[in-house]
């Protein structure tokens, strides 16, 4: 996690400390637009007392110009947790932004864009999961962080990337509900030493889930078909073919990438355990299979190692976020983030027992 001073620099030192930042990653023209936003943004935030809190896959100028606090899921819900600030604006997607209104709900939470969603979040209902609890009984449910409120209030507790095989591991639980996303809980599976199935209520079915469901043998872990609908386009031979060209190529993929990709890759991680990774190793040349924007953010941060990209995979929910939206939202309180106080407790359970246990 990056903790920033909180800037209320000049323009026109904003302006020169975003060139020196991101000169060949983001076109000069651009940046003396973005540094102008930046400077607003920087002024408002400090005469409300707002803290900023910025995914690490936030667009570069954002993410290196306006951010109190920068991080992975795990890392922001923890400052979440701790920030007195308020307004709360969330640089994020809705799930996000939703944790920190569940555990501020006193405070103003903004999201600075409506529609910043998540293709997992949106893959599962409340009603989902009390299905699984009803052909299931006994299992405890484990959340991925990227789920909505509801969904949170039905799960016994919730869990990052960055600490899912710790939270499956501390449950002292012959079977366990793993939802949303089948690739993470199928490498969380592996990585715990675990065997699952997916149930064939699922959005995807296929013959080899339902074989697998109708076997009549016991698994360990009942998974949910929903994917990332950015971290599911990468493949084998994406990385095949660009450890051909580049030899020396060090490939991370995050976890919600699918088991066979993992597999092939040198590194797994979540958003800032990759970035730590290329930060504290020796190589020069790295392959990223994430959102295309934490690449360029870490290259602005480690201008000496080598990041290749295959750009063509920005996440559509993240890319909402943009300078001017946050400060509409600084200017407007837009869009505020509510969560029905009966949801919201629930949630905070399911929530607070992973903060305990990571
Ligand atoms: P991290 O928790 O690893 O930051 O991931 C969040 C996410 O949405 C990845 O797509
Ligand atoms: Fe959701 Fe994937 Fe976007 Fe992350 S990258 S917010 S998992 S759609």
């Amino acid at each position: 996690m990056t903790i920033s001073q909180g800037s209320t620099a000049t323009l026109e030192a904003t302006r020169a400390d975003l060139h020196a930042k991101l000169r060949g990653i983001v076109p000069e023209a651009e940046l003396d637009l973005k540094a102008e936003l930046a400077y607003s943004v920087n002024q408002i935030k400090a005469e409300r007392g707002a803290v900023i809190l910025g995914h690490n896959y936030m667009e570069p100028a954002l993410f290196h110009s306006v951010c109190d606090f920068t991080g992975d899921s795990l890392e922001l819900s923890r400052v979440a947790a701790q920030t007195e600030a308020d307004p709360i604006i969330f640089c994020g997607v809705r799930f996000m932004a939703e944790t920190a209104k569940i555990l501020n709900p006193e405070r103003t939470v903004l999201l600075p864009a409506r529609r910043a969603g998540c293709s997992l979040a949106e893959s599962i209902s409340a009603a989902d999961v009390r299905n699984l609890r009803e052909k299931y009984p006994g299992a405890p449910v484990v959340a991925y962080i990227n789920t909505y409120a509801d969904v949170k209030a039905e799960a016994d507790i919730c869990c990052t990337s960055g600490n899912a095989a710790r939270i499956v591991n501390a449950l002292d639980a012959d079977q366990i509900i793993f939802l949303p996303d089948e690739y993470l809980a199928q490498n969380v599976a592996r990585e715990t030493g675990k065997s699952i199935i997916f149930p064939s209520s699922g959005p995807v079915t296929g013959s080899t889930r339902d074989s697998a469901a109708s076997d009549g043998m016991h698994y360990d872990v009942v998974g949910w078909t929903g994917r990332c609908e950015v971290h599911e386009k990468f493949t084998v031979d994406d990385i095949l073919s660009v450890r051909h060209q580049f030899p020396e190529v060090v490939v991370l993929a995050h976890p919600e990438c699918s088991p066979a990709v993992v597999d092939a890759a040198d590194f797994s991680g979540s958003t800032s355990a990759m970035s730590d990774y290329i930060r504290d190793s020796g190589a020069n040349q790295y392959l990223l299979l994430t959102e295309c924007s934490m690449g360029d953010n870490i290259a602005a941060e480690a201008p000496e190692k080598d990041m290749l990209r295959l750009c063509s995979v920005r996440c559509p929910h993240m890319n909402e976020i943009t300078l001017e939206h946050v400060l509409t939202a600084l200017r407007e309180d837009r869009e505020q983030i509510e969560v029905p106080e009966e949801v919201r407790i629930r949630a905070r359970v399911s929530i607070d027992r992973m903060l305990e246990l990571s």
